[in-house]
């Protein structure tokens, strides 16, 4: 079977995600090559030769440069803070590697659209990890808004609430310095539901938000002192979509007792769908077209092998989890690799993304509305 070397960097959260995918995607799922995982890249070399162990990387390197350098690199997994998505994302491309980078893509709009070009330049496949899209629920909620159930959609309500921030000690790290992250919520929860409104309703036409920074000092986890905050610790913003519909966001790290809870709540002319990513094989589903004495929210277990991915999976009822859906978003890559098809989500929607995110900051900078 054809083989597609991978090299990674990054070597924590999403590094660990990501490395579970290529291991497991080809057990699953029939592909055209079978991702081989030739090297790691971290920059701490302890942690690194574990990390390598552990997920079966071949070689590892503390600088990422050696991967660009490399032939028998095919695809670069970019898993690191945001400020050297665009770095690793452009020599990489010009390099002729294709690239898979996490979101969000950059720190900014300027930064996306020359990672966006360049790999356009290069011809190369190029990839956005926005991989709630491949969570089945909300690729069943996609193809029945494409199919009309939900009509025209009206409202677009996005929340993601997370609480891992409310204790004042908790230490600084690049999420808490704009140079290294560019924004804090909203480029990392918003960016997900940013790409989700996209994705489900449509591209996003104007935007009015707030940002707000609740804890402005936190000590440095080496015990050296306090360090300022730069980013927000909250991002809330209305929205206007092309297609008419009105969509409200909200994300925040201080939102107690929430741990990882993206909630959709989407209404349109026939019907609503409801998502909540904390019971992420259920879809909840309005039809204002049933009898109106049985009119009501069904709760849709999407574990059916007609549901979309699940048929690699286990037998219906058997539910899937997070980490499925960096699986099927790999699948895709090496589809698309392969058979020379576009991958979506790309840098593309990496891009879109991001002018909505940055379109927001200027906003709430601003005080008023901000067209995209
Ligand atoms: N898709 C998702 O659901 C999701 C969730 C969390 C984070 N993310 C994104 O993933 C990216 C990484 O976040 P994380 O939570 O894994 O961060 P992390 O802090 O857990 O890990 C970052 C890793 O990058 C390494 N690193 C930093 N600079 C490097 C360099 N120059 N060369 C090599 N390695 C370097 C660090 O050593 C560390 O291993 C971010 O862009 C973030 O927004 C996505």
């Amino acid at each position: 079977m054809k083989e597609l070397n991978v090299a990674i960097v990054g070597t924590q959260f999403m590094g660990k995600a990501h490395s579970n995918a290529y291991s497991k995607v080809g057990d699953f799922f029939d592909l055209p090559a079978k991702p081989i995982l030739k090297m790691a890249c971290g920059v701490n070399e302890e942690r690194l030769r574990q990390f390598a162990n552990k997920f079966g990387w071949e070689n590892t390197t503390t600088n990422w440069k050696k991967i660009i350098q490399r032939d028998d690199v095919d695809l670069i997994d970019i898993s690191t803070p945001n400020d050297s998505h665009a770095p690793i994302a452009i020599a990489g491309a010009k390099a002729g590697k294709h690239i898979i980078c996490e979101k969000p893509i950059a720190r900014n709009v300027r930064e996306a659209r020359q990672m966006y070009e360049a790999a356009e330049e290069a011809g190369i496949a190029h990839a956005m990890i926005f991989n709630y899209r491949f969570v089945p629920a909300i690729a069943l909620a996609k193809k029945m808004i494409d199919e009309g159930k939900i009509g025209k959609i009206h409202h677009f309500n996005a929340v993601y609430y997370q609480d891992w921030l409310i204790d004042p000690n908790f230490p600084m790290t690049w999420r808490h310095d704009a140079k290294a992250s560019g924004s804090g919520a909203h480029g990392d929860m918003n960016a997900h539901t940013v790409d989700l409104a996209r994705y489900l309703c449509g591209e996003i036409e104007s935007v009015n938000g707030v940002e707000k920074n609740f804890v402005k000092n936190r000590p440095f986890s080496d015990g050296s002192g306090m360090g300022e905050v730069t980013t927000d610790d909250c991002s809330a913003f209305f929205a206007h979509f092309q297609n008419g519909a009105l969509g409200v966001f909200q994300g925040t790290r201080f939102a107690n007792g929430r741990k990882n809870y993206l909630r959709l709540e989407i209404f349109g002319s026939e019907g609503s769908l409801i998502f909540n990513l904390e019971r992420l094989n259920e879809l909840e589903y309005f039809n204002r077209n049933d009898d109106s004495d049985i009119q009501g929210f069904r709760n849709i277990i999407v574990t059916n092998s007609t549901h979309p991915y699940i048929g690699a999976w286990w037998p219906v009822g058997h539910i899937i989890g997070w980490e499925h859906t960096f699986i099927h978003e790999i699948k895709e890559l090496v589809e698309a690799i392969e058979y020379k098809k576009p991958m979506i989500p790309s840098f593309w929607d990496g891009l879109k993304c991001q002018e909505v995110l940055d379109g927001v900051s200027n906003s709430a900078r601003k005080g008023k509305w901000v067209n995209i």
